[in-house]
């Protein structure tokens, strides 16, 4: 069973920090730096050929996407802006498989969606992608710790090692010390933090974020876009932000603008 680039990351931080954990930290990097290699202008993790996505309103067709098409390459860091109501939400939904197009292909991470059954594709889904919400979309009734679980419940891994993990995700986002904290007893910064531990426990290629600093105050909002930008860096996820905010769009490597069904 692999520890998966998360915790090989955090032993690469180790090693910075010299003593013991160098040699350990050397090998992560080495390991690291041969197999996952993912820097941006590499092969597409993302791409998505004449795309068109409509909705049926009554007797109205509501053309949203119109012959789309989008590469994304392993290891970006992209932004998405455009009008409210232009599609930006439907456009990174058909990305992460949680919607299909009306017609048009989608392949992301070396899988073609638009022939997958709907199971094969909530099962691609928990170990490829990894999401992140406006609204933090954490269970009020479950602990951080437990919310950071919730994705490691759908695979065989045993209880330590979904402890293992967990402890793992919440480290990286600086939040061990509120694993048995409830959301309501958790800023907004550190709820969307949580939701960012629970989206990288899976350790998933790509990172969908659907205006992730939307709900957020310009200080938290800024944490939290300097954490996406060391999972982009250090950990070398895929991240494909939808915002509003000129300021979190500009700290990703990539600025694109979706209007009237189309990428400008
Ligand atoms: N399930 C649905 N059924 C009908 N219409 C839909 C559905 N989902 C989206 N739409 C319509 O598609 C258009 C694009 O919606 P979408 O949520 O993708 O926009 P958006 O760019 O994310 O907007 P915002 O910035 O406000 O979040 C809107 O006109 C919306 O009403
Ligand atoms: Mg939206």
């Amino acid at each position: 069973m692999t520890t998966g680039s998360i915790e090989a990351g955090e032993a690469k931080e180790a090693k910075s920090e010299g003593g013991a954990a160098s040699k350990a930290g050397a090998a992560a990097k080495e390991k690291g730096d041969g197999k996952g290699k993912a820097d941006a202008g590499g092969p597409s993790i993302v791409t998505l050929r004449k795309i068109s996505r409509s909705f049926q309103r009554g007797r109205e067709t509501i053309q949203v996407l119109d012959g789309l098409d989008l590469e994304v390459p392993a290891g970006s860091f992209e932004a998405l802006m455009g009008p409210s109501g232009s599609g930006k939400s439907t456009l990174l939904n058909i990305i992460a498989g949680l919607d299909r197009p009306t017609t048009g292909d989608a392949e992301v991470a070396g899988s073609n969606l638009s022939r997958m059954s709907d199971g094969e594709l909530a099962k691609w889904r928990s170990q490829n992608i990894g999401f992140i919400f406006q609204s933090f979309n954490l269970i009020p009734v479950l602990t951080a710790a437990q919310n950071v679980e919730l994705p490691l419940l759908l695979t065989h891994l045993s209880s330590d090692e979904r402890k293992k993990r967990v402890a793992t995700a919440l480290r990286v986002v600086g939040l061990e010390d509120r694993m048995e904290h409830y959301p309501r007893q958790l800023s907004g910064g550190q709820e969307q933090r949580v939701a960012i531990a629970r989206a990288i426990v899976n350790d998933p290629k790509i990172i969908v974020a659907d205006e992730p600093t939307g709900d957020l105050d310009r200080k938290s909002a800024d944490d939290v876009l300097t954490l996406m930008e060391r999972l982009n860096k250090e950990f070398h996820k895929t991240i494909f932000m939808v915002t509003h905010d000129p300021a979190a769009a500009e700290r990703a490597s990539v600025q694109r603008r979706l209007d009237k069904g189309a990428l400008q």
